[in-house]
């Protein structure tokens, strides 16, 4: 029955996942790829390492979009190395051909792989080819890079993407180590082409010309794996950190990225060791669809973060502290999200505040407290305001949104504010030492808080107990929530109604001490009334238009779309064709679309959409085609 049909089949504890890891359970992944830029294709083998609990119950893979070539299984041989296993390249196990079978494909989940496993068998070994639409995957042309000279190649995996290019257990309760070799095409024109991926780089004199050799000793789920191959250069940042960009970028990079290492002495005195060895941040090209994905050892960012002035480094704050929440404790399933999000998220602002003061994290904290709310405002499904969301049946790309985030911690600054951050710190800190290397839950985390903070801690004068039930399982934004507060931010609110009431004119307008968040916070605010020739004044003098950050330009245009201030347009549309975030992308054509303009905004994505990420093209499919 090779490659025969299984009827319907549900996924299992992970709503995402049709995985039973109850059952048989994957523990190492070997993986190894030839990269094809031509076909657009990853072509090798998959080879995994699976305890069977259940010793009768087949393994449960998910796939999506995968051509799988052959199954096989093997014993374990005696000479594999149990702490480091070499599956990529093993060599003397006794392979036989496998009866497997896929069930019908789910346009969310993809099609569950089921491979029957004879008595002794222990190594699992799928020839398999990827399809060059892999949802986790964007195969950019030399054009849509820096440099202009190379192809580039990456992965996204979260949230379930990973199974679009290894057939694996894509579950966030399944943590993995796993060992690579991926084999660059060696002609004249690639040889700068570098492979890097989430794990450590191994280094041998037996490599041959454009292979590459990876080994990640510590457990992690299949979501953060990853993988980049193009033309890209290191520079260091400090003893254990560093940067990867397309040699034209680097050096704007490294100065952006100057205070990592400190991040990482501020993080570490906080919540415990860094656990990872290295750290270092790959800068992608702009179709990138997210900000940055904290992919272990390796973050991947978006250029559009390279402000020139280390004002978006909040940024890399926030994949640095995913080291903890996230990385090492991990959400068991996506419907906990706010486990990884928002602990970071509250993390990142206590970074920001060692290294930039309580001012610029108090800005930072409003700017997203002022996310969440029109959020929660532009929320199809009240019940999607919950910290813990039920997610049967649903795309959690699509789920996404800034209540784990922005609620997830506000809820974390109310338990320091009323315990205070003496009993507070240590209190997350030991959260993390007591669960490193696992993957949990809202529940888990209920009765840690109740055991650990509620039962050994008061809080303090006219502070409130902890009250988790109304945080993680009722809707909305409790009453009496923390307020952050900034003067820097109130002074601009002055500005903003002396310019709407006539006092003050645009020329004259007190901004030359404005840091970039109070530009943000100052175009956010501005009232809907406020005519076009204001904006055409604005534009004239502070030439926002031409403003190289991209949170500014990004805000100041969407402001320009819907007032009708049409001297953007060009670089409106020259920013919708280069750039992937779809942070970004969404807003800029929900606006074109408000201001009556679908005409513009389907023309333009027309011309753009070859170029977008996949993700990205899924949401503005939705969007402008739905
Ligand atoms: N892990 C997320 C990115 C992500 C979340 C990808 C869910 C896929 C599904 C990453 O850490 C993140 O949160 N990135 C943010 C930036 C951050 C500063 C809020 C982003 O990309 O905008
Ligand atoms: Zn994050």
């Amino acid at each position: 029955m090779n490659g025969g049909d299984l009827s319907h089949v549900e996924p299992g504890s992970d709503p995402h996942s049709y995985a039973r890891p109850d059952e048989v359970v994957v523990r190492h992944m070997g993986l190894q790829w030839t990269v094809s830029f031509e076909d657009r294709r990853l072509v090798g083998h998959a080879t995994l390492w699976v305890e069977r609990r259940d010793p009768s119950a087949p393994l449960w893979l998910d796939t999506r979009d995968l051509d799988i070539e052959a199954v096989q299984t093997a014993p374990r041989p005696a000479n594999l190395e149990e702490s480091s296993p070499a599956l990529a390249r093993i060599e003397g196990a006794a392979w036989t051909e496998a009866a497997w079978a896929r069930g019908e494909r789910d346009p969310i989940l993809g099609q569950p792989l089921r491979i029957e496993l004879p008595p002794q068998a222990e190594l699992v070994r799928i020839a398999y080819r990827t399809s060059p639409q892999a949802s986790g995957l964007q195969w950019l042309e030399p054009r849509q890079t820096a440099d202009g000279t190379d192809p580039f190649l990456y992965s996204q995996s979260q949230a379930i993407h990973a199974r679009s290019w290894i057939p694996c257990q894509d579950s966030p309760g399944v943590r993995v180590t796993y060992d690579a070799t991926v084999l660059l095409p060696v002609t004249a024109q690639a040889e700068d082409r570098v492979a890097l991926m989430s794990a450590r780089r191994v280094e041998s004199p037996q490599l041959g010309p454009g292979e590459h050799r990876f080994e990640m000793p510590q457990p992690i789920p299949a979501y953060l794996v990853a993988l980049a191959v193009g033309r890209v250069e290191q520079q260091s940042l400090g003893e254990r950190s560093g940067v990867w960009a397309e040699p034209s970028v680097l050096p704007r990079a490294a100065r952006e990225f100057a205070d990592v290492e400190r991040m990482m002495e501020v993080a570490e005195s906080l919540f415990g060791p860094y656990r990872w060895e290295r750290y270092d941040v790959l800068v992608l090209p702009p179709a990138f669809p997210f900000g940055g994905m904290e992919n272990p050892r390796l973050t991947f960012a978006t250029p559009t973060i390279l402000a020139g002035d280390r004002s978006l480094v909040s940024l890399v704050a926030h994949e640095l502290a995913h080291s903890w929440s996230g990385n090492l404790v991990t959400n068991a399933t996506w419907e906990d999200t706010w486990l990884n999000e928002g602990f970071t998220v509250y993390i990142e602002r206590r970074i920001v505040e060692a290294l930039y003061g309580r001012g610029r994290s108090e800005m930072e904290a409003l700017l997203g407290r002022q996310d969440l709310q029109d959020e929660i405002e532009g929320l199809d499904e009240p019940g999607d305001s919950r910290l813990h969301v039920a997610l049967r049946g649903r795309d959690p790309d699509e789920a996404l949104s800034d209540v784990a985030y922005e609620k997830g911690a506000l809820f974390l600054r109310e338990l320091e504010e009323s315990y205070g951050r003496e009993a507070f710190d240590p209190f997350v800190r030991k959260w993390f030492d007591s669960h490193a290397f696992t993957s949990v839950s809202s529940q888990e985390l209920e009765a840690f808080l109740d055991r650990e903070l509620v039962k050994v801690a008061v809080p303090l004068p006219s502070r409130q107990v902890a009250r988790p039930q109304v945080w993680i399982h009722e809707p909305g934004v409790p009453e009496g929530a923390p307020q952050p507060r900034s003067d820097a931010f109130e002074r601009v609110d002055a500005v903003i109604d002396a310019l709407a009431s006539g006092k003050t004119s645009v020329r004259s307008l007190p901004t030359r001490d404005w840091t970039p968040h109070q530009w943000l916070h100052f175009l956010r605010g501005l009232p809907a009334e406020l005519p076009a020739r204001t904006l055409t004044e604005l534009d004239a003098t502070f030439a926002l238009t031409a403003s190289t950050n991209y949170e500014i330009l990004a805000q100041w245009l969407e402001l320009s779309i819907l007032r009708g201030h049409a001297a953007v347009d060009e670089r409106l549309e020259q920013f919708l064709t280069t750039v992937g975030r779809r942070k970004f992308l969404v807003p800029l054509y929900e606006a074109l679309l408000a201001a009556g303009r679908r005409g513009d905004a389907l023309r333009i994505y027309e011309r753009s959409r070859a170029g977008y990420h996949p993700i990205t093209q899924h949401s503005l499919d939705t969007l402008l085609r739905g």
